[in-house]
């Protein structure tokens, strides 16, 4: 009570006299050396309860993970407010990284949505959830760029496509934080894996990286810098080491470039253990030294390693770490917990009415699940009409648990939406359907159902094969060198499809897989990545027609592993591959070494993906005609207006996702062949036109040239609007001075 009394006196006249900065500067000149050091430390929650009651009270702690049970956290932010000796306020941290309590698709599957708004939307809801149970700090969005499908943190991300995980990685921003992070139902958004991370050497995780700084500053920091200006409160640093600097540890990244050149004035929380981190990685000799490296670099908060607890009083009485440098993280993870109105109101907001599994926030899940469905194939089964039974079989059918993906900490399997379910509720009696999995889950390699299954398929009009990944095979530290469908799968759909009934298969993974076979022997395909609570019942929709797929793949889907790394925006190189290479049997005996001619590109696979970037299928077509450029020359500060009218010439409606990629052949430093510069979904009814306009502000060309400038250098540029990354109409403009 006295505690709470000093409180009250303390910061009471201060918030309603001062400004942020005065604020924070009057609560940091009445702290201890030990009250500031306990602000940079953040622990786990899920171990002794009592140790950290105790670590509270002692003002040793400035932020708690993982602890999701409203009276529990409320009761520890009371111990810290009333009875520790600053009496700051904890910050609540969870991974919230695709929904809280309703899942929604992992980011890879939202990111082939191309729907800004809607991930906006669903973002918004999961803060709405999250924060209902006291959470007010996510760990996401997570915006690595990611080439190579074997890493199994490929899940987590949007995909291969710097533009389009910039613009999703805001989008998810703006719902985390909303209008205002002092809203109680706003959490403070982290971008991670500041930076690189998503390069992992052969897809390892937590493995190497050497990426170059023209390649950080072009590919792998846009995103980041998207998030930063739409106001992402906090930036988590990565486990990898990139040319020999581990992140965490990185001055010139995580303070030259991040705050000084984009102004970011937010917390950077190290990853789990980094700080200490540095010592296996080779970087410092001890935990002393780990920390006296991160936090000059720039990292103001420790997750879960101590080592700032530890030693920072020995390294600021030492002169080896002025005392400006952790007064001025402290002063970060005030502001933050200042701007979070956590000072004002630091419990858990009451809600009158649960969100938790709310109607609104299940039916964002199902339409964002529905608009993440990729259809990749469809020789006219979908969607299915006239059938009068049907059999739905494989292990991902009725997987309540592995359809949630990745990072499903809240999200409970007892509310998924299976396929199996949702196609019985939508079907009634108007359809009979026959279940028979065939493979108890998708490790499973017994083929002794296939009998039965062959003769239930015979008696189908058409068979619905959901195949896939478990949960558990992706994520981190779940990467994986065979990327072809496990246990008995393959063979599953083998035996299918020789039983001469429509075979439609459904994936559910975490990742691209290797599918050329498993496409070629079905009749349709569609990639529901891992869909969520609701993706039962987003997939039934689009298979019965009640929905229309409109997803299109944020990455590309490789012939093989042999293949990666594969991305859409590669460069042009000295010796294009002319796309009809890879066949063994054109290959003659005994001749020259020349025959072949020299291109870049293998022996005995095409130089093409199985699918592209940016390609997905519909139950309608598109036709896109007219394109037409504002200007023919631009300066370096203009806008450039790219037209383009969109038609929908099939019979049902539809919405297409019209694609602008921007190329050109010559610069100061090679460039790749063309790079995605403006989306749009437009939605259409048969035969309904519509013109599109993309406003393309030339500074979005800007490159990192030969002088290691970002700026827009003139010349003649290509643009290309399509429906994919592969081929669209065409234009030209030029960058004038
Ligand atoms: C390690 C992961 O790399 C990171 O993404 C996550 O936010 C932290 N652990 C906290 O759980």
């Amino acid at each position: 009570m006295k505690r709470l009394v000093t409180f009250i006196l303390l910061f009471v006249p201060l918030f309603v006299f001062g400004g942020e900065d005065e604020r924070i500067e009057a609560i940091l000149s009445r702290m201890s050396f030990e009250d500031k050091v306990g602000q940079l430390n953040q622990l786990d929650g899920r171990g002794d309860i009592e140790k950290l009651k105790k670590e509270i009270r002692a003002g040793r702690l400035g932020s708690v993970m993982n602890i999701v049970d409203p009276a529990v956290l409320d009761e520890l932010q009371r111990i810290a407010v009333e009875e520790s000796p600053a009496g700051i306020p904890l910050l609540f941290a969870r991974d919230v990284v695709h929904g809280f309590k309703t899942v929604l698709p992992i980011p890879l599957g939202q990111a082939a949505s191309f729907d800004e708004e809607l991930v906006e939307r669903a973002a918004r809801n999961t803060a709405a959830e999250a924060t209902e149970c006291g959470i007010r700090w996510a760990f996401a969005p997570m915006m690595d760029i990611a080439r190579d499908p074997r890493w199994g943190r490929i899940a987590e991300g949007f995909g291969e496509d710097t533009y389009l995980a910039g613009r999703l990685a805001a989008a998810v921003v703006r719902g985390y934080q909303g209008e205002s992070l002092s809203d109680p139902m706003s959490m403070a958004a982290c971008a991670k894996h500041f930076v690189g991370y998503g390069a992992a050497e052969g897809g390892r995780d937590y493995n190497t990286t050497y990426i170059p700084e023209r390649q950080l500053r072009d590919t792998y920091f846009p995103p980041f810098r998207a998030a930063v200006e739409a106001g992402c409160a906090s930036v988590m640093s990565s486990f990898n080491d990139n040319d020999g600097v581990p992140a965490t540890g990185n001055r010139w990244l995580l303070t030259d470039v991040l705050r000084g050149e984009w102004g970011f004035d937010g917390v950077v929380v190290s990853d789990w253990g980094s700080v200490a981190g540095l010592v296996p990685h080779g970087a410092a000799a001890d935990k002393r030294e780990a920390a006296k490296k991160c936090i000059t670099a720039g990292t103001d908060m420790d997750m879960s390693s101590r080592s700032y607890l530890l030693n920072l009083r020995s390294l600021v009485d030492s002169g080896e770490v002025p005392m400006e440098v952790v007064d001025e993280a402290v002063r970060r993870v005030l502001r933050l917990k200042m701007r979070l109105g956590l000072f004002d109101n630091p419990y858990t907001r009451k809600a009158a009415t649960s969100v938790l599994y709310s109607e609104p926030v299940l039916d964002d899940a199902c339409t964002l699940a529905q608009e993440a469905t990729v259809m990749l194939k469809n020789e006219g089964v979908l969607p299915l009409t006239g059938v009068r039974r049907i059999l739905v079989t494989g292990p991902m059918a009725d997987a309540p648990y592995d359809q949630l993906g990745t990072w499903t900490l809240d999200g409970d399997k007892t509310h998924t939406l299976t396929p199996i379910t949702a196609l019985r509720e939508l079907c009634g009696d108007d359809v009979e359907i026959l279940y028979e999995p065939a493979l108890t889950h998708c490790r499973d390699n017994s083929t002794a159902r296939f009998g039965r299954l062959r003769s239930l398929a015979r008696k189908a009009d058409v068979v619905l094969a959901f195949v896939g990944e478990e949960q558990i095979m992706s994520g981190e530290a779940h990467s994986l060198a065979d990327l072809t469908l496990q246990g008995a799968q393959s063979e599953m759909l083998e035996v299918l499809a020789d039983c001469g009934r429509p075979l439609v298969t459904v994936f559910m993974a975490g990742r691209p897989l290797i599918i050329g076979r498993e496409a070629e022997i079905s009749d349709a395909l569609l990639y529901a990545w891992h869909p969520g609570t609701m993706g039962g019942k987003a997939i039934a929709e689009i298979v019965i027609g009640r929905a229309n797929p409109s997803g299109k793949l944020p990455v590309t889907f490789p012939r093989c592993v042999g293949q990666i790394p594969m991305y859409y925006n590669h460069k042009h190189t000295s010796h294009i591959a002319r796309g009809t290479e890879g066949n063994l049997d054109d290959i003659p005996r005994e001749a020259v070494q020349s025959v072949m001619g020299h291109t870049s590109s293998y022996l005995d696979v095409p130089p093409t993906p199985l699918f592209p970037f940016g390609f997905g299928l519909s139950y309608t077509t598109f036709v896109l005609s007219g394109l037409e450029l504002s200007d023919t020359e631009v300066t370096a500060d203009g806008v450039l207006k790219v037209r383009v009218t969109v038609e929908n010439s099939g019979k049902v409606a539809g919405t297409e996702v019209v694609q602008l990629y921007v190329g050109r052949k010559s610069a100061s430093v090679t460039r790749p062949m063309k790079e995605l510069k403006g989306f749009r979904r437009v939605t259409l009814a048969p035969a309904e036109k519509r013109t599109v306009e993309f406003e393309l502000p030339v500074s979005e060309l800007a490159f990192c040239g030969a002088d290691m400038r970002v700026a827009v250098e003139p010349g003649a540029y290509t643009i290309m609007v399509g429906t994919d990354s592969r081929d669209g109409l065409k234009s030209r403009f030029s960058i004038v001075k």
